[in-house]
């Protein structure tokens, strides 16, 4: 096999061989424009932000979509609509991206993490039963990459505690479990249209639900807490836009979490081609699970197989030891990563820490006084300080001992069949000189 580009090869591809996200087509353009012809920028009722959320609820098979400014604010929705608040713990894995453990602390909630598994970064069920206590409100799981989260399992643990199911599918829109699209398949849940997520606004999010009562939750924090309620929709007139019929007396605290009438139309038609890319995705990420598994001490994700990923991120385990290799798994990683970016290839890191290590949880400082969990009262911040300070072994295991490939720039399903195949080459190029990575920690 030729000589590693890092050591004179030749390079297997190159930054322009990429596809980049989201791929802008004539039908977003002109969808864009179509608002701007309007002139009608924004507005709860305003015709494409309704036209997208009913497009959205249909794909995710909920009752109740809103569009709201990013995934972390339909997060947020999801745990204040939920009826969660102050002193109350919510479970969430120490692996996700920081927005999961947000949501809950800008609602006066505090998080309380569990470790994942190793291998598919999902929640560890036993974990979760184990960060219980008497405080505790509800689980929210994070189908992490795309994947769908253990849902049995932990649906059972809440029914057993009396607990409530949030589902973060902030990167997770259309994958399914046991044949049902994720999202609202529990109390309510949140998605992110993030310039790197399958579905992009550029930035946005959708709040999603399958329950009345806490849509109509969701709709007033939605809009400073007003008194808003979904049948003012039928009022809505297109001449006067911003002028209600109501008072808007705020009855609890919200904030301005809506959209605008841009990206509900750019996300509407993307939403369009997302099941058509989404498939190419699926089959790419096959070709690479099937190219890869002869290489020895290399894994992709395990999907179970009652459920379907949409593989917003794909992650790649490697184990220095099973491929023969004496080198400790950090630098091992590095080595790869240098090695597989001097073939063109884009990897990443994303995370490098547990969540629970982040600063905010180490110090607990909050909104001053240490708000919000001071609300819970003495124990339970020593309890949250407690969960802060463990360890969360099989977390830091992942991600001392693995990469994503692709990136947020340039993820999976922005990639053709040229860019999948050259990166599965350059791969078992790596691999086929994995004695020669120490060399390329020490370059
Ligand atoms: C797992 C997870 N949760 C929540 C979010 C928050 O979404 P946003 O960035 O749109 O607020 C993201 C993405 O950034 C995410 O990956």
């Amino acid at each position: 096999m030729d000589k590693l580009a890092l050591f004179g090869g030749s390079p297997l591809l190159r930054s322009e061989d990429h596809g980049r996200w989201p791929q802008v087509t004539a039908e977003d353009k002109a969808a864009v424009m179509e608002v701007l012809d309007r002139g009608l920028l924004s507005g709860m009722y305003a015709p494409a932000t309704r036209a997208f959320e009913a497009d959205f609820a249909k794909y995710v098979g909920a009752k109740h979509a809103l569009l709201t400014h990013c995934g972390t604010s339909a997060l947020q929705l999801a745990v204040a609509a939920a009826g969660i608040g102050a002193g109350d713990e919510v479970i969430v894995p120490a692996y996700t991206f920081i927005a999961t453990a947000f949501a809950c602390l800008q609602e006066g909630a505090i998080p309380i993490f569990a470790d994942v598994d190793e291998y598919t970064g999902l929640i560890d069920p036993a974990s979760v039963e184990a960060a219980i206590s008497p405080r505790t409100r509800a689980i929210m799981p994070v189908h992490v990459h795309g994947c769908p989260a253990d849902l049995n399992a932990l649906s059972a643990i809440a029914k057993k505690h009396n607990l409530l199911l949030l589902e973060d599918a902030a990167q997770a829109h259309g994958a399914t479990y046991q044949g049902k699209p994720v999202g609202a398949l529990f109390a309510a849940g949140g998605f992110s249209l993030q310039s790197s997520k399958n579905l992009s606004a550029g930035e946005g999010g959708v709040f999603v639900t399958n329950d009345d009562a806490i849509a109509e939750q969701a709709i007033r924090l939605r809009n400073f807490g007003q008194d808003v309620i979904a049948d003012d929709a039928r009022h809505f007139d297109l001449v006067r836009p911003l002028d209600g019929h109501r008072g808007l007396e705020s009855l609890r605290i919200g904030s301005m979490y809506r959209g605008n009438e841009m990206m509900a139309a750019f996300a509407r038609t993307q939403l369009a081609r997302l099941p058509e890319l989404t498939s190419r995705a699926q089959t790419h990420f096959q070709k690479m699970s099937h190219a890869l598994s002869e290489l020895p001490g290399l894994k992709m994700q395990a999907i179970g197989s009652d459920r379907t990923s949409v593989h917003h991120k794909v992650r790649l385990w490697l184990d220095p030891k099973a491929a023969g290799v004496p080198m400790s798994t950090t630098a091992f990683r590095d080595g790869f990563i240098k090695a597989l970016r001097a073939e063109g290839v884009e990897v990443v890191l994303w995370q490098n820490a547990p969540v629970p290590e982040h600063a905010v949880f180490q110090k607990m400082e909050g909104f001053g006084r240490n708000s919000p969990w001071s609300a819970g009262g003495a124990e339970a911040m020593q309890f949250a300080r407690k969960n802060y300070a463990m360890k969360y072994e099989a977390t830091r295991r992942l991600l001392d001992g693995s990469v994503i490939l692709f990136s947020q720039s340039c993820p999976l399903i922005a990639q053709n069949e040229h860019v999948v195949g050259k990166t599965i080459q350059a791969i078992q190029k790596v691999w086929h000189h994995r004695g020669d990575l120490a060399r390329a920690v020490a370059q």
